[in-house]
């Protein structure tokens, strides 16, 4: 059992970062206590909250009821006796060595002896914060990003001393508060600054060797990386001065190529702002964007062979945290091995630096990007789907990867699989831009190879000598609640919600949703779920049976480990009956009423306003998607799910090759909504 438990939270430090982070902690439900100096300090904190939570108002992110709602649970004291029994304390105090050590010192005093304590020190060693303090196994790193309230990434860092249950339990407890957390050594600029700040810092250097002006190299570095804001632009919005503390902390730490550019020293002296206005030089780009991918490509390369992140959290890094289109390894691997090692060297041998193995040894098919990787942890196999930035979706590369990682987790035996992502969705179901290429050229085949090769592997998740467990700590959309429904077990925190939104896009859960979801909850709640595309949140879901356990964050894994401690599922009784009288109605509805009929408005709702509802939304989905799914959920229901199975994916073909699939996956990548051709008269 883990011996943290995270219910209370306390950020100390009521500034910039401080804040956003109680605001973040607070609007996801939690209590949190507001610490700085004095109480005028908190005050203007609690004031930076309310102002970023009533512009949040104006761009209906919240409802204004909701502004109180959130500041109600922000206890604002610079009382630190207050502090005796939170569970997590992040602390965003100055960036002063001293200062930190000081707080560090007080929260060893106050803090009860298992609340974890964390940092959200840019450039310190964790190690040397967690050695002033009586427990330093329970000081860990948790750097966020700015807007910490907005931007979901947070780095996890522990130190060579941490108690890894620690790690474990402030992991967790980011999870719950809707952050995508990835891991990093307690090592400089951990995984992100680590390469960011060497971008930052190139640019200034390509400026003073006169390869290019500030507005060539702005332009040109937005163009290859493909991002909204360049480096002069960046340093202007977060202040030069951090920039070139960045890289003198790198610089000092790391190797004189990471110090800071001789024109970044002159311009924080010389104080002011970049003027990156003007027309760029066009004939320039290649000789500022190659010097650029090359820093970036030796760094991450570096930072990984030294272990202080993966290759899959440094791309996690820079899609989630930076806004990046495309991670470092990513476009690594698109310009190809050979020529990522000819830009690494000439960006960074001038400095006498050597390649990192990773980088010298990587084949022409480059450096391999787990989008689902398989750790064993105490005989368990945890499959993990690494697509945070896209929600985990499935796509022929994240498919054949969870293929092979299930495979080999079964092949090793032990005592069992748990299916599990990264990031704030379990799986949002599958690349709908897959589905509109192919039907923009008219082709079906790959649709169908790929919804049979996830039929085999979804065959594979239960009925095994082990048990499988879905591990659903949020968003299960489509392909998503469908993967969770193969497993033998699903266990679902309070964020996770069920649905399967496929007839609003002309289409039908075809990876054994429609037989495998009818057979767990019965078929009449089955057809009202595929048919409305109504989503349940976590309770809801356990109430009908669509899941089997709820458990908070922190009991999460161990609910997990109890569901694996049941073994393998048995046969499953198809429910026969309503599961209460609350659902009674709809069970009745959806077991009497055909979709033509709930169509043509002859299916008799007696005014009950969730069946209102839910003819409502069924009118808004694709006609002839709706009658394909009841045909399979029909004719299927009466076989064995091997032979229904079949039944699903071949009714794959009608309904992708009407218009109504086309027209209904292009309006959701279109954001618009779609228009589906009326049913025929009869
Ligand atoms: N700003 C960023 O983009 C960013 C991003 C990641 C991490 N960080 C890190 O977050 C931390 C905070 O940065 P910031 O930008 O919010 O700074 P800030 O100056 O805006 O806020 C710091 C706050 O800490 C308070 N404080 C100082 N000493 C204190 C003490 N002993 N006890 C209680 N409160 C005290 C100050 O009164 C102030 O309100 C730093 O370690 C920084 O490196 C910043």
């Amino acid at each position: 059992m883990n011996p943290y438990t995270i219910e209370r939270f306390a950020v100390i430090g009521a500034g910039n970062m401080g804040s956003g982070i109680a605001q973040k902690i607070a609007a996801e439900g939690r209590p949190v206590t507001l610490v700085d100096l004095d109480d005028e300090k908190v005050q203007r904190g609690l004031g930076i909250i309310r102002k970023t939570l009533e512009k949040g108002v104006e761009r209906r992110v919240f409802r204004p009821e909701q502004v109180e709602e959130i500041l109600g649970r922000i206890h604002g004291t610079s009382d630190w006796s207050e502090l005796d029994q939170v569970d997590l304390v992040v602390e965003a105090v100055f960036e002063d060595l001293e200062v930190k050590r000081g707080v560090f010192e007080r929260l060893g005093e106050v803090c009860k002896p298992t609340a974890i304590l964390a940092t959200n020190t840019s450039s310190f060693y964790v190690k040397d914060l967690a050695a002033v303090t009586p427990h330093p196994e329970r000081v860990i790193g948790l750097h966020y990003f700015y807007h910490p309230a907005m931007n979901r990434l947070v780095e996890v860092i522990g130190h060579a001393g941490s108690d890894p249950a620690a790690v474990a339990a402030a992991w967790a407890a980011q999870e719950a508060i809707g952050k995508t957390p990835i891991r990093s050594a307690d090592a400089p600029g951990f995984v992100v600054n680590r390469y960011f700040v060497p971008w930052i810092n190139e640019s200034v250097r390509l400026l003073d060797e006169g390869v290019a002006d500030i507005a060539t190299i702005e332009w040109a570095a937005k163009k290859a990386f493909g991002v909204g804001m360049g480096p002069f632009q960046l340093m202007n919005v977060t202040g030069v001065p951090i920039s070139l503390h960045a890289a003198n902390t790198l610089g000092h730490e790391l190797h004189g190529f990471y110090a800071p550019a001789a024109g970044l020293k002159a311009k924080v002296e010389a104080g002011g702002d970049w003027d990156y206005s003007g027309a760029p030089d066009e004939t320039r780009y290649d000789a500022v964007a190659d010097r650029l991918l090359g820093v970036v490509f030796y760094v991450c390369c570096q930072l990984v062979e030294e272990k202080v992140g993966t290759v899959e959290d440094t791309d996690i890094g820079a899609l989630v945290g930076l806004r990046w289109p495309r991670g470092p390894f990513h476009m690594l691997n698109k310009v190809g091995a050979e020529r990522a090692r000819l830009l690494a060297e000439a960006a960074v041998g001038p400095h006498g630096l050597e390649l990192p193995m990773l980088l010298r040894n990587a084949g022409p098919e480059g450096i391999p990007i787990k989008l689902v990787s398989l750790e064993t942890r105490d005989e368990v196999h945890h499959v993990r789907l690494n697509r945070p930035a896209a929600m985990n979706a499935l796509n022929q590369k994240s498919g054949l990867q969870f293929v092979n990682a299930v495979e080999l987790a079964r092949a090793e035996g032990g005592r069992g699989i748990v299916i599990e992502s990264t990031g704030k969705a379990f799986v949002a179901g599958a690349d709908v831009k897959f589905f509109v290429e192919n039907l923009k050229r008219n082709t079906f085949e790959p649709i169908h190879d790929f919804a049979a090769a996830g039929q085999e592997v979804y065959r594979k998740l239960s009925g095994g000598p082990q048990p499988v467990v879905a591990r659903v700590h949020g968003l299960a959309l489509g392909g998503g609640a469908e993967m969770a429904l193969a497993c033998d077990w699903i266990v679902a925190s309070p964020k996770a919600a069920f649905a399967f939104p496929e007839t609003g896009i002309g289409i039908y859960p075809g990876l054994g949703g429609t037989q495998r979801l009818a057979r767990r909850i019965g078929l009449p709640l089955a057809k009202w779920l595929v048919y409305t595309g109504e989503m349940l949140d976590a309770a809801t879901a356990r109430a009908i049976g669509l899941c089997d356990v709820v458990a908070p964050f922190a009991e999460l894994d161990e609910a997990v480990t109890a569901a694996l401690a049941r073994g393998p599922l048995g046969d499953r009784p198809v429910p026969a009956t309503a599961p209460g009288p609350e659902w009674q109605a709809l069970w009745d509805f959806f077991s009497h009423h055909t979709v033509a009929a709930i169509l043509a408005g002859e299916a008799d709702t007696g005014d009950d306003p969730r069946l209102e509802r839910a003819v409502k939304k069924v009118r808004q989905k694709s006609p002839h998607a709706l009658l394909c799914a009841e045909r399979v959920f029909d004719r299927g229901f009466t076989l064995p799910l091997e032979e229904a199975l079949e039944l699903e994916l071949n009714g794959l073909r009608e309904v992708f090759l009407h218009p109504d699939a086309l027209e209904g996956m292009s309006a959701l990548l279109e954001g618009r909504r779609p228009e589906f051709a009326a049913l025929a008269a009869s």
